[in-house]
C-alpha cells in the first residue's frame, strides 16, 4: 500500500524563514507560486525578460533573473519546460546552488534520465501535483486541492521529506492527499499515462471515431458531439464515481454496448502496444528520442502539432464550440 499524507500529518514549520524561488511562470509555475504565496510561503520568481516576467510582476511577485533567484532562495523549484531544464540548470541555477539548499521538480524526467546531475550536498525533491496548473489553482481557490506525489532523490539534510510534504501542503494538496513515491515510479508512470491513455490514447480514439463516422456519411457536427463533446460528461462521471458509477448513470443500451463492444475496439493488440510503449519509457528509448528531437530544433514535433491543428475535427470542433458558447 502507498503511504498517503494529509494536512494533519504535516508540520509546515520547516518552511518558516525560507525563501522559495519558482523558476518559470507557465502552467505549473503561476499556479504553484500563487498557491504557496497565499499559504504564507515567501515566494520569489526567477525568469528571463518577457511575457511571463510581466505577468508575475502583475500578480505581485518579486521577479529576478534565474541566477539571482537561485542565489537568493533556499529552495529552487524548476518549473520551466522539461526540455529547457538541463540548459537552465547548467547555465544559471547550478551557479546559484550551495550546500544545504533544495532543488525541487514537479516531474522526475531530468533527474531520472540523468540529464541533470545535482551536487551531493543539496536535497533533491519532487512535488508533482496530479493536474494541469489552472486546475491546481482553481481547486485551491475553492478551498480544496489536487492530489500530489512527493519523492526524494537526495536527502543531504536528512529533512528532505519534511520539506517536500510542507510544500505539497502549501499547494493545497494535503486536503486531497499526498502520496509518497520514487522518482522512477513517478517519471515512468507519468510518461506512460500521458502516452497510452490520457493524451495519446484519448486523442487517437477521438480522431478515429470521428473519421469513421464522417467517412460513413454522418454530419461532422454530429460526429463531433458523439465522439468528443460528450467525452467530458463521461469522464466527469468516471472521475466522480468510477467506471461502474459511469455505467450506472448511462442507459442500459449504452451499458450493454459499451461492455460488449468496448473490448472488441480496444483489444489485446492495443494492450501489446501499451506494453511496448511502457518498455520504451522504462529503458530510456523514449526519453532519448525526445531529447534528440528537441536538440535538433523540434521540426517533427512542430509538424505533428500542425497536422493536428489541420484535422477536420479541429475545424468542426471550433465552430461547434463557438456556436454553443464554449469558445469565443
Ligand atoms: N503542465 C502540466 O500540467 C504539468 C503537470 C505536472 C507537472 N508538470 C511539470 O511542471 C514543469 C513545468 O511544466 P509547465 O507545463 O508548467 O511548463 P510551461 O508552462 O511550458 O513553462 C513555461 C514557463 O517557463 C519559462 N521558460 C521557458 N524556457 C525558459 C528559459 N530558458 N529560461 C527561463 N524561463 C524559461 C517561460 O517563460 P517565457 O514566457 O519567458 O517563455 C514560462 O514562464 C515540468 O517539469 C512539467 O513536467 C507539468
Ligand atoms: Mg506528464
Amino acid at each position: 500500500m502507498v503511504k498517503v499524507y494529509h494536512d494533519n500529518d504535516i508540520d509546515d514549520k520547516i518552511l518558516k524563514g525560507k525563501t522559495i524561488a519558482v523558476i518559470g511562470y507557465g502552467s505549473q509555475g503561476r499556479a504553484q507560486a500563487l498557491n504557496m504565496k497565499e499559504s504564507g510561503v515567501n515566494v520569489i520568481i526567477g525568469l528571463r525578460q518577457g511575457k511571463s516576467w510581466e505577468q508575475a510582476e502583475k500578480d505581485g511577485f518579486r521577479v529576478l533573473t534565474v541566477l539571482e533567484a537561485a542565489k537568493t532562495a533556499d529552495i529552487i523549484l524548476m518549473l520551466v519546460p522539461d526540455m529547457a531544464q538541463p540548459t537552465v540548470w547548467k547555465e544559471e541555477v547550478s551557479l546559484g546552488m550551495s550546500k544545504g539548499k533544495t532543488l525541487q521538480f514537479a516531474h522526475g524526467f531530468n533527474i531520472h534520465f540523468e540529464a541533470i546531475e545535482a551536487p551531493k550536498d543539496i536535497d533533491v525533491i519532487m512535488v508533482a501535483p496530479k493536474s494541469p496548473g489552472p486546475e491546481l489553482r482553481r481547486q485551491y481557490e475553492n478551498g480544496f486541492g489536487v492530489p500530489a506525489l512527493v519523492a526524494i532523490h537526495q536527502n543531504a539534510s536528512g529533512k528532505a521529506l519534511k520539506t517536500a510534504l510542507a510544500i505539497a501542503k502549501a499547494l493545497g494538496s494535503g486536503k486531497a492527499g499526498i502520496i509518497e513515491t520514487t522518482y522512477k515510479y513517478e517519471t515512468e508512470s507519468d510518461l506512460f499515462g500521458e502516452q497510452a491513455v490520457l493524451c495519446g490514447g484519448v486523442d487517437q480514439l477521438i480522431r478515429r471515431g470521428f473519421k469513421v463516422l464522417v467517412e460513413a456519411g454522418y454530419p461532422p457536427e454530429l460526429a463531433y458531439f458523439e465522439v468528443c463533446n460528450e467525452l467530458k460528461l463521461i469522464v466527469d462521471l468516471i472521475y466522480k464515481s468510477g467506471i461502474g458509477g459511469m455505467y450506472r448513470a448511462v442507459s442500459d443500451t449504452a451499458k450493454w454496448g459499451g461492455l460488449t463492444v468496448g473490448p472488441f475496439i480496444v483489444d489485446e493488440h492495443v494492450e501489446q502496444n501499451m506494453k511496448k510503449a511502457l518498455k520504451d519509457v522504462q529503458n530510456g528509448t523514449f526519453a532519448k528520442a525526445w531529447m534528440q528531437e528537441y536538440k535538433q530544433g523540434s521540426q517533427k514535433f512542430k509538424a505533428l502539432m500542425e497536422e493536428c491543428d489541420n484535422l477536420e475535427i479541429e475545424k468542426v470542433g471550433k465552430q461547434v464550440r463557438k456556436m454553443s458558447g464554449l469558445e469565443k
